[in-house]
């Protein structure tokens, strides 16, 4: 990344250290857009999208064209117990971003959950679908949404997405690889139906309606996933089948179904969570590689970082 330039308008980046974060960071200085704008990328330490003050200090007046607000509190269970510190993340934080945004004449692209459906349909949800959040995660990130449609109109967008993993962050992918190299078995959930995403793909998607954001042409809302429409079970048997390809695993377990009834969950989870990502698909040039092969390259990555630092593990 370059040292700002005077010359450059700024994309400010929230939350720097999570799974999309650092896939946008990784992709930036290969994207058109980086020919025209600087990427400044603020982690949890150096801004707390909760503090209003942290953001007006923080911030560079008059030269920032986009917000990506990808920070947030994205732990489904804790959510419930820590219920304020969450609100403040998902809701409070992109309220105080979207003012910032408004008074600063910039945009905002606010990421968001297929959490803030209930999961009561068995069809992808389209853009236009009522949401209707059934824990505080979707709660909160519901709220968030509303707060940052309500202060931004014109000026913003809210990418919805779904299972998202990346090789490094804490995700059902690598609490699978973990799962299947120390257990015997494991038995994992096939009646909640779900859609993966890597954040690689999302990454790329991010950029491009942050291009249309900046161009003033962007919609409200947009889906975003790699297609997929499976069960977690299903998800874990394609992780165990590549990860043995790719040598990430050494030996074959067996692999239970089971139903969530059965697998007591803190956090209350859509049964069908999949959401309809056609309109994305129509309006930008997309990642057009399925969900299994876009998790191939996610393990794939994963095997050259393990080559790279051969005594991590030990
Ligand atoms: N993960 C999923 O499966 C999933 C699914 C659907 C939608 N999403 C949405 O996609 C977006 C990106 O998710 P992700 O998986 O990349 O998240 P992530 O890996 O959990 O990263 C979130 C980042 O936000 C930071 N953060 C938390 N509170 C903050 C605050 N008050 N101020 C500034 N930064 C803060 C976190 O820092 P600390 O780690 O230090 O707390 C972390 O670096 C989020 O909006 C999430 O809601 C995620």
């Amino acid at each position: 990344m370059n040292p700002t330039s005077p010359s450059k308008k700024i994309i400010v980046l929230t939350g720097s250290g999570g799974q999309l974060s650092q896939s946008i960071i990784k992709l930036w200085s290969s994207h058109p857009i980086s020919a025209t704008h600087t990427l400044l990328p603020f982690s949890k330490s150096q801004l707390d999208i909760t503090d209003s003050k942290s953001i007006s200090l923080n911030l560079p007046n008059q030269k920032v064209d986009v917000l990506i607000n990808t920070a947030a509190y994205t732990d489904v269970n804790g959510a419930e117990s820590n219920q304020e510190i969450c609100y403040n993340a998902n809701c409070l934080g992109p309220t105080h971003l979207s003012k910032w945004a408004k008074n600063q004449n910039a945009n905002l692209l606010q990421v968001s959950t297929d959490f803030v459906f209930d999961g009561n349909i068995s069809t992808p949800y389209d853009v236009c679908a009522t949401p209707n959040p059934i824990n505080m995660y979707g709660l909160t990130k519901r709220k968030g949404e509303l707060n940052v449609m309500k202060e931004l109109p014109q000026n913003s967008s809210i990418l919805r997405t779904s299972a998202l993993y990346s090789s490094n962050g804490k995700n059902f992918v690598n609490t699978m690889l973990e799962l299947m190299s120390t257990r015997d078995q494991l038995s994992v959930i096939d009646d909640q139906i779900i859609s993966p995403t890597s954040s690689n793909s999302l990454a790329s998607v991010s950029l491009s309606i942050t291009e249309k954001l900046i161009e003033g042409a962007a919609k409200k809302i947009y889906h975003w996933n790699d297609g997929g429409i499976l069960s977690w079970y299903d998800f874990a048997i394609e992780i165990q089948k590549e990860g043995l390809s790719l040598g990430l695993l050494t030996r074959r377990i067996p692999i239970k179904k089971v139903s969530s009834s059965d697998y007591k969950s803190v956090a209350q989870r859509p049964a069908y969570s999949v959401m309809d990502r056609r309109e994305t698909l129509a309006d930008f040039a997309c990642p057009e590689e399925s969900w299994q092969k876009q998790l191939s390259i996610v393990l794939k990555g994963k095997t050259e970082n393990n080559a790279r630092s051969p005594n991590d593990g030990l």
